[in-house]
């Protein structure tokens, strides 16, 4: 039997980020329009993401990297910030990503408690996270944590 683990991020595990913050991006895009995403895009666009909130946060944040007996399987990526709806304190999950191996094996609902457990424990009063419409298992992993929908963005493509 495997041996889950959640520990802390260190900055060693940055790599794995800019890959999860990819294949995230790619999850958003409707299907029928992922194979004319560039690859180097999404990676000059994960960059700059923990660019601007890592190297250049303004806030707390906090990456926890689940361990499958010893070897890195997954992560989850949080921060805080102040609604500019009600000026609460509210938590943000960036991103959660587990390799495609080591998946339903719980590890994303112990990411998510962790990220909870952090948001609680930077006195914020609620957790937040955006997906792809089509993003069918994380809305899944979402709903089974207790999440619900509150607001829907939609788009007509030109
Ligand atoms: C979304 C993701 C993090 C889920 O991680 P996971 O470790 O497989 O999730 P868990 O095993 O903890 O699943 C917990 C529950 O979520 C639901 N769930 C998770 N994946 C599901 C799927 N593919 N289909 C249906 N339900 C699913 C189930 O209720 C599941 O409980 P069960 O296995 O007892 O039925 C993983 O699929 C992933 O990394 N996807 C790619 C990256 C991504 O989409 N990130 C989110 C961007 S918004």
């Amino acid at each position: 039997m495997c041996v889950i683990t959640i520990r802390p991020g260190t900055e060693e595990d940055w790599d794995l980020v800019e890959e999860g913050l990819i294949q995230g991006s790619l999850l958003t895009e409707r299907p029928e329009r992922r194979s004319d995403i560039s690859h180097a895009a999404l990676r000059e666009q994960a960059r700059k993401t923990i660019d601007k909130f890592h190297i250049n946060a303004k806030g707390p944040e906090a990456t926890f990297v689940a361990e499958v007996d010893g070897v890195r399987a997954g992560f989850v990526w949080v921060t805080t910030e102040i609604s500019l709806g009600n000026g609460d304190l509210c938590g943000w999950v960036l991103e959660i990503y587990v390799l495609p191996e080591h998946r339903r094996k719980g590890i994303g609902a112990k990411l998510m408690s962790e990220a909870e457990r952090w948001t609680k424990a930077s006195n914020a009063n609620s957790l937040w996270i955006n997906a792809g419409a089509n993003n069918i298992a994380a809305i899944a992993l979402y709903e089974h944590m207790g999440f619900d929908i509150e607001t829907v963005h939609m788009s007509k493509r030109f």
